[in-house]
């Protein structure tokens, strides 16, 4: 990298003419790019001598484990000014040898679209951020680099009657969300994101762009659910807007252990899929210290209910009396307020709140791992499990209800597998603001530990993942090795089930040499076509 730098310098200062005759396929690729893409291309090149390389690659680096100074860092980060830097971006990278991690919001919970082991260059999809909303037609195209939060904002700056199912942190990106599935509290009426795509834009291995009738019905389904990474680039979705009522009720509820929360959470394991489809109620599981108690579990239930609370308390009142939620502690509010009271902003915060984006790299690290139970826990797991959550104070978990719409979609209508018999999703999370490899190593190895703990209450053969909480220890081929179709198979079958065989069918026809390709994409299956 060191030696380019002067000449990288040239190459901003006077973006087109070239004398240079070195040839590293660095500087090769960057010569291509110049000549592939529009002008405004040189605005959009970002190398390590940039002066805002680093604020560039920080911006949309949502785990610290992947930004310390001893992480991989890109050869250049491409900031896709225009479509047609995403397309000289892949083209010239593939002419080249080299690869590209795509990144839209950088949620990735294994930082795969920003960091890599080989040479590598971020195609940075953020400043492709429009959202273009049509009422009437009860549509919108989305950019992949648009946020959710932007996304809810636009839908609500046009009525106040129309949503879309999608996750709750405001800050996660459509490109990669999309791509994985994407869920949130309107799952259990509308399902999921990919349920409610109805057309994409993406740049293929080629470099041409495609929409849903030129990409064909294969690949459509492929690219709603199969993961970020394998199949192309995507530009833009075309979503089905779903309807809410003009007022939403929402709740907190918290107890702990002392106030009877394994009662209630083990009755929450037989009702919350049987609710009605219009009602979502989550459960979160953080450990507390309390001056009276020491420390101890406290649950939280928060729920959404699209309508108002006396129809969701005489719903709940028949079906989950024991949690005994009163009027008072239930607040209607417009649905697009509800997204800022489900991600914990305090009420009253303007909804403008929804655009903004972290200014600071976070020094928050995590490590997410994921579950799907099938059977409800019984009491005495429940005990085992919060002792070790208490005892290792740095796991939490979220339980999120199926039913509804999720139950009865099938399970190959899209790559998303994990439909009907599920009860709920758990999403494990630990997290650590220390520094450093020892922290990491110790943090990790209680979220591994605490993942062997769950076995016997979840799914088994295989024990289902959920693509979205990436999770690297189920399987990972390494990115300068040959990919391993049968470790891939291992992972696939996790987040998969049976719908990864069609994933390979597809990958093997739209990308047969891999040059989409990370840790954990779909595996084209060489030479056996
Ligand atoms: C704080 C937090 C909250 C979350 N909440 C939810 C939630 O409520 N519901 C839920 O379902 N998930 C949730 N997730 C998971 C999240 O949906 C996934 O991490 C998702 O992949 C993030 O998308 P992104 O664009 O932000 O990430 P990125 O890191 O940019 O991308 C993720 C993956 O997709 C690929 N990719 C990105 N853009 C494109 C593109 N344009 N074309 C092709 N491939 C692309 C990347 O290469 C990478 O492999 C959460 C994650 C975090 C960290
Ligand atoms: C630029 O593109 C043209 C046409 O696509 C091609 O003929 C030419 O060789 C390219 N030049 C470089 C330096 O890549
Ligand atoms: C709840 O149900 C009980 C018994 O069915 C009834 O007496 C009570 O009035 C109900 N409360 C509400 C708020 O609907
Ligand atoms: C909802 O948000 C709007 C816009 O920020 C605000 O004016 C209104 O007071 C909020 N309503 C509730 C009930 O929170
Ligand atoms: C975690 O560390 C302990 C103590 O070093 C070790 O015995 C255990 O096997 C580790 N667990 C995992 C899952 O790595
Ligand atoms: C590459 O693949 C081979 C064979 O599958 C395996 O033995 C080796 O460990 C892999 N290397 C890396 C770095 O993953």
């Amino acid at each position: 990298m060191r030696s380019i730098t002067p000449f990288l310098f040239l190459f901003s200062a006077l973006s087109f003419l070239f004398s240079a005759t070195s040839d590293s396929p660095f500087e090769t690729f960057l010569h291509c790019l110049s000549n592939q893409s529009s002008p405004s291309i040189s605005k959009a090149i970002y190398t390590p001598n940039h002066p805002s390389f680093f604020s560039i690659l920080h911006m949309h680096t949502h785990n610290h484990r992947f930004s310390a100074p001893t992480a991989p860092k890109p050869l250049a980060i491409v900031t896709a000014l225009d479509e047609s830097h995403v397309q000289g971006t892949v083209v010239c990278a593939k002419s080249n040898g080299l690869e590209i991690r795509i990144r839209s919001g950088g949620h990735d919970c294994e930082g795969l679209s920003y960091v890599s082991d080989v040479p590598f260059v971020v195609l940075d999809m953020f400043p492709l951020g429009s959202v273009d909303v049509d009422i009437a037609e009860g549509t919108a195209w989305v950019q992949a680099g648009s946020t959710l939060g932007q996304l809810y904002y636009h839908i609500a700056e046009k009525s106040g009657v129309h949503a879309f199912p999608a996750g709750v942190c405001p800050t996660v990106g459509a490109g990669g969300h999309f791509s994985g599935g994407g869920y949130g509290n309107l799952m259990r009426k509308y399902g999921l994101s990919v349920d409610n795509i109805i057309d994409a834009k993406m740049v293929d291995v080629n470099g041409n762009i495609l929409d849903r009738k030129t990409m064909g019905e294969d690949q459509f389904w492929a690219i709603r659910g199969g993961g970020g990474g394998s199949f192309g680039v995507v530009l833009s979705w075309k979503i089905k807007l779903v309807s809410v009522t003009p007022k939403v009720t929402v709740f907190k509820v918290r107890k702990t252990l002392e106030d009877g929360a394994r009662d209630l959470v083990y009755k929450w394991q037989l009702i919350a899929t049987k609710l009605h489809e219009d009602i979502f109620i989550r459960v979160m599981h953080d450990v507390v210290h309390s001056s009276q108690k020491g420390k101890t579990i406290e649950v939280t239930f928060i729920g959404l209910f699209l309508g108002k609370s006396d129809e969701m308390l005489s719903l709940l009142n028949e079906s989950f009396p024991e949690l005994e939620l009163k009027k008072s502690e239930c607040i209607e509010m417009p649905w697009i307020n509800s997204t800022l009271y489900w991600y914990n902003y305090p009420i009253g915060t303007p909804i403008e709140a929804l655009l903004d984006v972290p200014k600071e790299p976070l020094s928050q690290s995590f490590k997410t791992m994921s579950d799907y139970v099938k059977r409800p826990v019984p009491k005495s797991g429940l005990k085992s499990m919060w002792e070790f959550i208490i005892k290792s104070e740095s796991v939490r978990m979220e339980w999120n209800p199926y039913g509804g719409k999720m139950h009865e979609i099938s399970a190959s209508e899209t790559p998303f597998p994990h439909r009907a018999g599920n009860l709920f999703l758990i999403e494990y999370l630990t997290s650590w603001g220390e520094d450093g490899v020892e922290a990491k190593n110790h943090y990790l190895n209680i979220s591994k530990s605490f993942y062997e703990f769950m076995s016997p209450f979840v799914s088994h053969s295989p024990r289902e993942a959920f693509l979205n909480y990436r999770d690297l220890d189920i399987g990972v081929n390494h990115p300068s090795n040959v990919t391993n179709v049968d470790i891939a198979q291992s992972f696939g079958s996790k987040y998969f089930k049976n719908n990864f065989k069609r994933l390979v069918r597809v990958k093997s026809r739209v990308d047969p040499h891999n040059f989409f390709r990370h840790e954990q994409s779909i595996p084209p299956l060489f030479g056996n076509l």
